[in-house]
């Protein structure tokens, strides 16, 4: 039996952060082998909002070389950048003409991001999801493995897929695949060191609100020194009452790999002083071996090159096979 597939990606937009390797990167390396797996470097995604020209394709590179420092194999994995395969703009616009608006301006992400923005706010942020799900349906994608606060988006993917299905395609032969959602018990939902109420984010002004995957040992251990916490004595997994506290010690849980009772006894009775030496010293063993494998590829830019050319063939190969389907259905006439 052919194995299934997934498709997941990654905006080249700031620093990759803890939250995007434990809610994604992370899943994507340990499920690998059971699945066909693309891995695309969201290009398109990243001028939704302001960006700078002068940096996009040097965060392109960084991003794909921390796939591989994360430990993408690229004998069960496809890297490629989503621009490359021009059919994601494509049947995005086609997707677009039976995306009902509505369905668009529900999108939570897309009222806090226009929210920040003001006037300034992009038809293409509005539109964000609609190239998402031509992310996803072009691979006839089975699972998409993404973070917590991607889920509506997936759900817009499944609803986008089903009316295409029912208005363009045969009952019994649907020509989009519906995609589930993969979101893993832990790690998909990493809270801001500054505030354990509100998800760690790229665009968070604060830097210390962050521990990115490229950040040096000092600047992890101090802004682990300096996270939000509490008054109170002993550590408690406590996601109403102590919110900062719970997220510190879920981090704890993942990066030690450990479980919960484990952990929560482990620290019921430490105080911060002792645990935050012990989290900085979990942080730099998982971030390290990253670190230097990425440092080793990012080096290394023919081999880099070589790795998203042949990604863009592999994924050129599929994407063209669904776009002709769904064009076919549409009613297009062929090219001559
Ligand atoms: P992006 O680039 O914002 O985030 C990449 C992945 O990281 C996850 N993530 C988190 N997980 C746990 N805790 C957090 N604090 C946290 N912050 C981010 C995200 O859920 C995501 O899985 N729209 C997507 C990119 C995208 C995509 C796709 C994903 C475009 N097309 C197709 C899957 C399939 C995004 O902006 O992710």
């Amino acid at each position: 039996m052919s194995k299934q597939r997934i498709l997941s990606g990654v905006q080249p937009t700031g620093k990759l952060h803890l939250g995007n390797y434990l809610g994604a990167i992370r899943n994507w390396v340990q499920g690998q082998e059971d699945y066909e797996n693309f891995f695309c470097v969201v290009d398109l995604h990243a001028i939704t909002v302001p960006h700078n020209p002068a940096t996009l394709a040097a965060d392109t590179y960084t991003i794909a070389a921390l796939y591989l420092a994360c430990g993408i194999d690229l004998e069960h994995a496809t890297i490629f950048v989503q621009s490359h395969v021009s059919a994601h703009s494509e049947l995005a616009w086609l997707l677009n003409c039976i995306t009902p608006l509505n369905w668009l301006e529900r999108m939570i992400q897309f009222k806090e991001k226009a929210l920040k923005q003001g006037e300034n706010v992009s038809t293409g942020l509005l539109d964000y999801p609609v190239l998402m799900a031509a992310d996803i349906l072009l691979y006839n994608a089975d699972k998409v493995p993404v973070g917590e606060d991607q889920k509506q988006h997936l759900e817009l993917t499944r609803d986008i897929a089903g009316r295409f299905n029912d208005k363009f395609g045969k009952k019994k032969r649907p020509i989009l695949k519906v995609p589930e959602p993969l979101i893993s018990q832990s790690g998909a939902r990493v809270m801001s060191l500054t505030d354990g109420t509100k998800k760690m984010s790229k665009s968070d002004p604060s830097t210390m609100s962050r521990i990115n995957l490229l950040d040096s040992p000092d600047i992890i251990a101090k802004k682990i020194k300096r996270c939000k916490t509490d008054q109170v004595r002993g550590l408690t997994f406590d996601p109403e009452n102590r919110p900062e506290c719970n997220n510190l010690l879920n981090l704890y849980t993942i990066l030690a790999d450990k479980n919960k009772e484990e952990v929560a006894t482990e620290f019921a009775n430490m105080g911060w002083g002792q645990f935050k030496p012990l989290l900085t010293e979990v942080t730099m063993e998982v971030i390290k071996p990253i670190q230097d494998k990425y440092k080793a590829i990012r080096a290394e830019k023919g081999y880099l090159d070589s790795v998203l050319a042949e990604g863009r063939q592999k994924a050129e190969k599929v994407a063209a096979g669904t776009l002709a389907k769904v064009k076919k259905a549409l009613g297009y006439l062929s090219p001559l």
